[in-house]
């Protein structure tokens, strides 16, 4: 029997998962709000909450397991990329438990650990106790891409197209030049003064406004590599042009002109709403283009999204109707294992315990961005 418990603190969420022989056990997630007043993630303080957190989480992600630290086989952790002191915690604490358990130490990259989120499979009795957050019994077995197949990862900190030949077999085709999909997402978000993190309320206001208001400028990047900083400048030119059109300082005050019908240059009356779905699909449309010249050339007949920015409602649907059009199949993460977890890095730490791959304690956490 392998059981192993995994920590994910590379950002903003601390979370700690239980697997047993591929089943997953438990899932708790802590999130930092903290971070709202500021707009963004505060490292400084995303390492502290950690600290805070880490404790009660394992403790009680071992407890919905039903699961004593002296059953387990191994310790999972995220090693990298993210903020150098939030994977510090979670690497200290798997490195300090391992060593008084005498269990290996199993290290993950969270983007294989986002992408390997695709093949989490919940233990039914753990759906049943309502202890899988998010998964109920009527979503089980759920469905897992087979390989090799492409997935698009769109997180806040990249945007990339992998092609995944295998669990320990991965290449990325293309990747951001600059900013992320997530990050050009939140930073326009801040613009239009939504709270961090803002792609869910983008995702919400989009659905309410017209995705042909607005044209944004489109990246011209060759192969199949992604830029998102281009998309952001036009999208703050395009409310810096309106306000002095319109003779205003704030966005606020855009806002109600144009549900007055008064905005020069506008028809509209829901400005807010029209920025995000102009904006979200503009992105969608963006990503989906190069994913669908990628899946062409390489012949693979499988697509996958996985990520924070894989919640997002457009993107699940344009991803939908690609595949339905292409036929392709096209696979969708539960929500719940879209943002940071920690049940997709057991779930990657899994498959590395049985190939024997483990990690030693010099082994140190890594910020940059690598697969
Ligand atoms: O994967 P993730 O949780 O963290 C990183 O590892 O980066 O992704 C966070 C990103 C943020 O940029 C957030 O705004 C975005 O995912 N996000 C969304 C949605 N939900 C989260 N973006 C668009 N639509 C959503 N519904």
């Amino acid at each position: 029997m392998i059981t192993i418990l995994a920590i994910e603190s590379s950002c903003d969420d601390t979370s700690a998962a239980v697997i047993r022989d591929g089943l997953l056990l438990s899932n708790v997630t802590a999130s930092q709000a903290v971070h709202e007043e500021f707009g963004g993630v505060v490292p400084e303080l995303a390492s502290r909450a950690h600290q805070q957190n880490i404790l009660p989480v394992v403790d009680a992600a071992l407890k919905r397991a039903e699961v004593d630290a002296h059953e387990l086989s191994a310790i999972g952790f995220t090693r990298g990329p993210g903020l150098l002191g939030s994977l510090l915690v979670g690497t200290s604490f798997a490195k300090g438990l391992a060593i008084s358990l005498g269990i290996p130490l199993v290290d993950v990259n969270h983007l294989q650990g986002h992408i390997l989120a695709h093949q989490i499979e919940p233990a039914p009795e753990m759906v049943r106790k309502g202890y899988i957050k998010g998964i109920t019994e009527a979503d089980l077995p759920l469905r897992h891409p087979g390989y090799p197949h492409i997935c698009l990862l769109v997180s806040g900190g990249n945007s990339q197209i992998v092609l995944v030949r295998s669990p320990y077999d991965m290449e990325i085709l293309g990747q951001t030049i600059d900013d992320a999909a997530g990050e050009c997402i939140d930073k326009c978000a801040k613009v239009m003064g939504l709270p961090y993190p803002g792609g869910p309320h983008i995702d919400r206001l989009a659905k309410e406004g017209n995705p042909t208001a607005f044209t944004f400028a489109r990246p011209q990047i060759a192969g199949y590599d992604y830029s998102f900083s281009g998309l952001k400048t036009s999208f703050l030119y395009t409310l810096r042009d309106a306000m002095k059109a319109n003779q205003v300082d704030s966005i606020e005050e855009l806002y109600h002109l144009a549900a007055e019908g008064k905005m020069a240059g506008y028809e509209g009356t829901n400005l807010q709403a029209d920025l995000c779905a102009s904006m979200q699909a503009t992105i969608v449309d963006i990503l989906l283009k190069k994913l669908k010249r990628a899946v062409l050339d390489k012949g693979i007949k499988q697509i996958a999204v996985a990520g924070g920015v894989s919640a997002n409602s457009g993107l699940r649907q344009g991803m939908l109707d690609l595949a339905k059009k292409m036929h392709w199949e096209a696979f969708i993460p539960p929500f719940s294992f879209t943002t940071d977890n920690a049940a997709m890095i057991a779930e990657a730490a899994y498959y590395r315990y049985q190939k024997g791959d483990f990690c030693g304690l010099e082994e140190a956490p890594f910020a940059k961005t690598c697969i």
